[in-house]
């Protein structure tokens, strides 16, 4: 948390296309009453990436949007179809991805697993973001056999033992087990197992457990409770962690934080531009909100972030749900503005019911 007494934070909005947009307004206005409720200012500029910054700077990743998010104390995220965003997290360094799966109870039920598979479900996945095949060599080429693609998955023995550390760390604040997803049987060269062994010594209290990915992509279906923390490489994280969705509901639910060593951060939501409902403000914006909260976390506002959560559990527990969550029975069928209005007034009746019960205490 900053030291002054009434602090003030400034965060990017870079919103990008499709449901991007329309997610991320959302959360900005759920943002802006828990910065009133909670007496801090919240100075919010708007940046550019993707197609959107393409078509006005002629650029995926334009320094307007460089010179804005230098500075700041937070991106917030929605998402774009092509370029800019590996750029941005390179840039930055942004190494350290945390997708936190965590169910809500009252959504239990909407999970592809029966609901004893998933109650109290509590799984940090931690993911490479700035290495890996998705910046490893790549190209198009052809030889005497035809044409060939290929991207190379390479690691720097540092990279995976920095975000080891993190992990080793989080998994300490945690229950302590941390499983590293690698595929050493295939990948000799990418030793992820012993290098994050030989990080560990300095964490006696935390349990190293290496899995191959393909297993514990079947394990995290068939057994995900026995789940705390998951390390994994930029490619792996991405493809385990999408299962997340499947497991909580929905891949709309779910946020992330991507960080760098300084704890500057980019908050994101872990779905796409889902073109298919882009534009008939039906997107859920829980998981950039999700994000906003583990932003607010990262600050230190941690009262903030309580309310949020608390404020998104009363909404959900009364049976609002937005379409991908599929409202059945007493559900009732929101849209993203609506379900906004609710968080809204959530937050805004928490306050006055507090004064209620300070004023009955005090009369
Ligand atoms: P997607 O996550 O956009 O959509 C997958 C499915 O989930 C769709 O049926 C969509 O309607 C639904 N969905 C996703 N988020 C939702 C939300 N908040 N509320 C309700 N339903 C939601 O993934 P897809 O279709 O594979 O990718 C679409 C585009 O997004 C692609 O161009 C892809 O490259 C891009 N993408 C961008 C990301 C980013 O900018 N961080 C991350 C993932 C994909
Ligand atoms: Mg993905």
């Amino acid at each position: 948390m900053k030291s002054s007494s009434n602090p003030s934070y400034r965060i990017v909005a870079i919103g990008g296309e499709g449901i991007g947009t329309e997610v991320v307004e959302a959360s900005l206005k759920v943002l802006q009453l828990v910065a009133k409720l909670e007496g801090f200012t919240l100075q919010i500029n708007y940046g550019w990436l993707g197609k959107t910054a393409l078509e006005q700077f002629g650029s995926y990743f334009p320094q307007a949007t460089v010179e804005l998010c230098n500075g700041s104390d937070g991106i917030v995220f929605g998402a774009v179809t092509q370029g800019g965003l590996l750029e941005l997290r390179k840039y930055y360094d942004f190494f350290c991805n945390l997708r936190p799966i965590r169910i809500v109870d009252s959504l239990l039920h909407k999970s592809s697993l029966r609901a004893e598979k998933v109650q109290g479900l509590d799984i940090l996945v931690i993911r490479e973001l700035v290495s890996g095949i998705y910046f490893g060599p790549a190209g198009r080429s052809s030889d005497e056999k035809g044409a060939y693609g290929y991207h190379t998955m390479l690691y720097y023995d540092e990279e995976i033992r920095r975000i080891a550390r993190q992990a080793l760390e989080k998994a300490q604040q945690r229950r302590g087990l941390l499983t590293v997803a690698h595929k050493e049987n295939a990948l000799p060269h990418l030793p992820w197992t012993r290098l994050v062994q030989e990080e560990a010594l300095r964490f006696p209290d935390v349990v190293v457990e290496p899995m191959l990915v393909d297993n514990l992509a079947m394990q995290m279906v068939l057994n995900p409770q026995r789940f705390d923390v998951i390390l994994a490489s930029n490619l792996f994280g991405d493809i385990l962690s999408d299962i997340g969705g499947a497991l909580v509901g929905s891949v709309g639910l779910l946020g992330s934080a991507s960080l760098n060593s300084d704890g500057f951060g980019l908050y994101e939501a872990v779905h796409g531009t889902a073109p298919d409902i882009a534009g008939k403000g039906i997107a859920n914006p829980l998981g950039t909100l999700a994000a906003c909260v583990l932003m607010l976390q990262q600050w230190g506002e941690l009262g903030a972030a309580q309310r949020i959560m608390a404020a998104q559990e009363r909404v959900l527990a009364k049976g609002y749900r937005t379409a991908d969550l599929s409202p059945q029975g007493a559900e009732i069928l929101v849209n993203t503005e609506k379900l906004v209005d609710l968080l809204l007034e959530e937050l805004s009746s928490e306050k006055h019911s507090k004064y209620k019960e300070l004023y009955e205490s005090i009369k």
